[in-house]
């Protein structure tokens, strides 16, 4: 393997675009491969063996594409496939963890709302993580059907998102939350909305940038850093349609991206 080469990324949707932003910033010298899977979100109603074999086929693509590393930029997928993808998989996979410790040490009032897909909070890794900090804090996980779709339809800060929004945010502030974790990458593009909703006293996290530094330490540490002079590129495909995808990414990343379609596989 050789520095140079990229690192691929990907994510159900362009919620992805999140852990994509921290990336570039973290690592301004690398090649960045990004795989939108839109033609099949949301995974959050699909089925965990629908979520491995789209994760595998995407892991693939990325791989016949030279990645070094594969980032998991979606809980969703980490929780369905990240162990398969470890077992198959060689090079570093670096996968989503909602950001519950921090939450845990931040909160003051001991109670943490953790916002998330439906398959995210009956997972095994945040069945662990609850375990792990549900004596230091209760932990409240709000699954928000229908988020998903908002993003991926570009609505940040509309009525209907905002309604959806305020059905969720609501219940986790009534039960005394003052810290909210964004379990699902889609999210901190909505954490704006969110904050406005629970005001200033609650605390809005995520966990992208954290996700972010351990791509890099990883990288470090196989001596697979690209040389950080450089000025790294970012190539896009998505299994949506294109033509909906481009304003999209231009809106979510920024305008004039290469972007394609995904080859079927
Ligand atoms: N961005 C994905 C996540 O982090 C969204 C999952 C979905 O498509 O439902 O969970």
């Amino acid at each position: 393997m050789n520095p140079a080469n990229p690192i691929g990324v990907f994510d159900s949707g362009v919620g992805g675009l999140s852990v994509l932003h921290e990336i570039r910033r973290a690592l301004p010298g690398e090649d960045l491969l990004y795989v939108a899977d839109s033609g099949h979100a949301p995974y959050g109603d699909k089925s965990r063996q629908f979520i491995e074999a789209r994760s595998l086929a995407i892991t693939e693509f990325l791989v016949s594409r030279h990645a070094k590393a594969v980032v998991v930029a979606c809980n969703t997928a980490t929780g369905a496939a990240v162990t398969t993808l470890r077992a198959k998989f060689l090079m570093p996979i670096i996968a989503m963890e909602p950001a519950v410790k921090p939450a845990a040490e931040n909160t003051r009032s001991g109670v943490i709302g953790v916002m998330a897909t439906s398959r995210t909070l009956v997972s095994d890794n945040f069945v662990k993580l609850f375990a792990r900090y549900g004596e230091d804090a209760r932990i409240l996980g709000q699954a928000c059907p229908g988020l998903v779709e908002q993003v991926e339809a570009g609505d940040l800060s509309g009525d209907k998102t905002r309604l959806l929004l305020e059905g969720y945010v609501r219940p986790l502030l009534e039960q005394g939350a003052d810290t909210i974790v964004l379990g699902c990458t889609h999210y901190p593009f909505l954490a704006p909305l969110i904050q406005d909703i629970a005001g200033p006293d609650v605390t809005v996290i995520d966990s992208a940038a954290a996700v972010a530094r351990q791509l890099r330490r990883r990288l470090e540490v196989v001596e697979l850093l690209a040389d950080a002079e450089r000025i790294g590129t970012e190539c896009f495909w998505t299994s949506g349609v294109l033509d909906k995808a481009k304003p999209l990414v231009a809106q979510l990343w920024k305008p004039d991206v290469q972007l394609y379609e995904l080859p079927a596989g």
